[in-house]
């Protein structure tokens, strides 16, 4: 089958990484978000290390932009064998104060972008008789921390899509699974973030990355189909929120 990648959410952050993990791992690469230069970013990372990309600035949750650059990926780089839907929007706020607009962005990008994704991709993949579609997760979707409700209403209903492609396409060769990813990814915004979080705590984006190379490669008589990932500190809070002074 072509190694040919397509990674959403890879202008930075785990998407970044993965993008430059599976071009090490010998694929070409689709790289899709928004901004542009990032996107540059990493595909000039790939290059350097000798490995190709093709730049596809991309709005996940607009449909007719997906559909244009899975076909621009498909005529630059070949058939996609690998779909990494990773881009995502996070939101925390209370309940009450989410606006319908903040609700519908996190739907549109976290629920519609992996499903339109995943529909232009999964047919043709079928058609060829394989290909594998991750999902990455977070720990929203095995139940929801306080104001946290438009995210994980979102996840989970990504969740729900990464499943029912599963079940539906398996006996075409397509070997769908979810990477739930239950706590913070190390990086420099993340450290930033919780400057009093021990750096051991947080799950390493290289692990990451290495489990999704290891879904890519399983046979077809023992696949996984959902795999959680999390580090022996759960630092999560799953509390109710404080109460403002
Ligand atoms: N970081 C963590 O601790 C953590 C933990 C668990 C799970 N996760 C999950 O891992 C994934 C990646 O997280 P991250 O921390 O790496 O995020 P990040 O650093 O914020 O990067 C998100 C990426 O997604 C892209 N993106 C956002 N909205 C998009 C849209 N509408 N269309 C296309 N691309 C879009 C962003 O680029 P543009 O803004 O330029 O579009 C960026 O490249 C997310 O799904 C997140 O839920 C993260």
């Amino acid at each position: 089958m072509a190694k040919i990648a397509l990674v959403t959410g890879a202008g930075r952050g785990i998407g970044r990484d993965i993008a430059e993990r599976l071009a090490r791992e010998g694929f070409a690469v689709g790289l899709i978000a928004r901004t542009q230069s990032q996107l540059e970013e990493t595909a000039e990372l790939i290059r350097k290390a000798g490995g190709k990309a093709l730049v596809t600035p991309t709005d996940v949750s607009k449909r007719e932009q997906v559909l244009a650059a899975v076909d621009k990926v498909e005529k630059e780089l070949g058939p996609i064998s690998v779909l990494i839907n990773n881009a995502g929007a996070y939101l925390k706020k209370p309940l009450t104060e989410i606006t319908e607009d903040e609700f519908d962005f996190q739907l549109k990008v976290n629920t519609y972008g992996p499903f339109f994704c995943t529909q232009a991709v999964v047919g043709r993949m079928a058609e060829r008789g394989g290909g594998t579609i991750i999902f990455v997760l977070g720990s929203e979707t095995r139940g929801g921390p306080a104001q946290y409700s438009a995210y994980t209403a979102s996840k989970v209903a990504q969740r729900a899509i990464a499943e029912s492609v599963a079940y539906e396409f398996m006996h075409r060769g397509v070997h769908a699974a979810t990477l739930d990813v239950d706590g913070a990814v190390d990086s420099p915004r993340v450290r930033e973030a919780m400057p009093d979080t021990d750096p051991s705590h947080f799950v390493s984006p290289e692990a990451i990355c290495s489990e999704i190379v290891h879904l890519i490669n399983q046979p077809k008589s023992s696949w996984t189909f959902g795999v959680d990932l999390r580090s022996y500190v759960q630092w999560r809070p799953r509390v109710a929120a404080k109460k403002k002074a």
